[in-house]
């Protein structure tokens, strides 16, 4: 495979909870694709579909959801026609999710060298020893000091950051092509959050894994990803590296995000707010998402905007992007 060839693309992928009272649009129609060594952030507000997204990929959609169209391409591969048990083999293998809580991954009553042994040799067989020396290897990069002695631990021995930094390494065992990361290091300070995003990006650079971070942070993606997709209501609606995302915001929302993270040069002056809240996925408006919220709209937002590219590799949508910052 070339290097510039997407690991992970996607193309209109949309997933939906139905029950008796309706439908939930939790993911309604995203594209996007992701390279080897490359890091995509995924922003936007809670309840956004940012979680349902990462969920789609790995097939781990839990019921009465479904992926209802589109597609997801894994090395090649569409992942949307495969069974479970096929989806099971590339877990762990050939892609990873980290969620939030490290004990998502972690069993609290196996001492931590009987769980990434296991993570080893479900995949690769070999001697127990050996598989003993890659765990103490995996537990090292990631930060962890005298990883052999902490492998004899129990995951609750560990603190917050390092119980999370043993969920990254246990989710990279494999040289997994894909990792995706669903705002694991929210629940830390912001020093140990720093350190752990620095060891992802170096581990990103120096194993080409193609990373997928979720956050409701911008200034969390703004530090570590190549490239940013916008969330609102289930849809991206903007994508560009993060140099034109952060500079040059094109649509509203973006716009919003930015205007309400904290910054030097407006110390003092009250942060600005996105009015309103996100609106309900399974009673979205007619026409553009962000409509209720949004200041520059007009009779034209009515009809919903499709995502156009404005500058190569920056796509937006909406009717009226760019423009004067407010
Ligand atoms: N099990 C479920 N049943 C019904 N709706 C769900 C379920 N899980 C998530 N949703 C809905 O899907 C939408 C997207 O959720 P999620 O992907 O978790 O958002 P985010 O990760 O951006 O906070 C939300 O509106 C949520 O209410
Ligand atoms: S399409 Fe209209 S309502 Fe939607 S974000 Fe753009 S200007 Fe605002
Ligand atoms: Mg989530």
């Amino acid at each position: 495979m070339k290097r510039q060839d997407p690991i992970l693309y996607i193309e209109g992928l949309t997933t939906h909870f139905f029950s008796k009272t309706g439908v939930v649009k939790a993911v309604d129609g995203v594209s996007f694709s992701v390279s080897a060594g490359e890091i995509f952030g995924i922003v936007g507000e809670s309840g956004s579909g940012k979680t349902l997204t990462g969920l789609s990929v790995l097939g781990l959609v839990p019921p009465p959801g479904k992926i209802i169209d589109g597609s997801i391409h894994l090395n090649g591969i569409d992942l949307t026609g495969m069974d479970a048990s096929g989806l099971r083999r590339l877990r762990g293998m050939e892609m990873a999710m980290i969620f939030q809580d490290a004990m998502t991954a972690l069993n609290p009553v196996l001492r931590v060298d009987t769980q990434v042994i296991e993570a080893i040799r479900a995949h690769r067989p070999m001697p127990r020893h050996q598989a003993l020396k890659e765990a103490a290897a995996a537990l090292a990069q990631v930060g962890i000091p005298a990883p052999e002695e902490r492998l004899r631990a129990y995951p609750h021995q560990f603190s917050g950051g390092m119980r999370q930094r043993l969920a990254i390494a246990l989710a990279m065992i494999n040289s997994p092509g894909l990792i995706i990361a669903d705002e694991p290091t929210t629940a830390l300070d912001v020093t140990i959050q720093a350190q752990i995003l620095s060891e992802v990006q170096k581990l990103s650079r120096s194993k080409g894994t193609a990373i997928v971070w979720i956050t409701h942070d911008l200034t969390v993606v703004a530090g570590l990803a190549d490239r940013i997709g916008v969330m609102y209501a289930g849809r991206l609606v903007e994508t560009g590296t993060t140099d034109d995302v952060l500079d040059n915001p094109l649509h509203p929302y973006t716009r919003g995000l930015i205007g309400s993270i904290p910054s030097r040069t407006r110390r003092g002056l009250p942060l600005a707010q996105i009015p309103g809240s996100t609106p309900s996925l399974d009673n979205l408006p007619a026409g553009c998402a962000f409509i209720e919220r949004c200041s520059r709209a007009r009779t034209a937002c009515r009809e919903n905007p499709a995502m156009a590219e404005t500058t190569p590799g920056h796509q937006v949508r909406c009717h009226f992007p760019g423009g004067e910052l407010p």
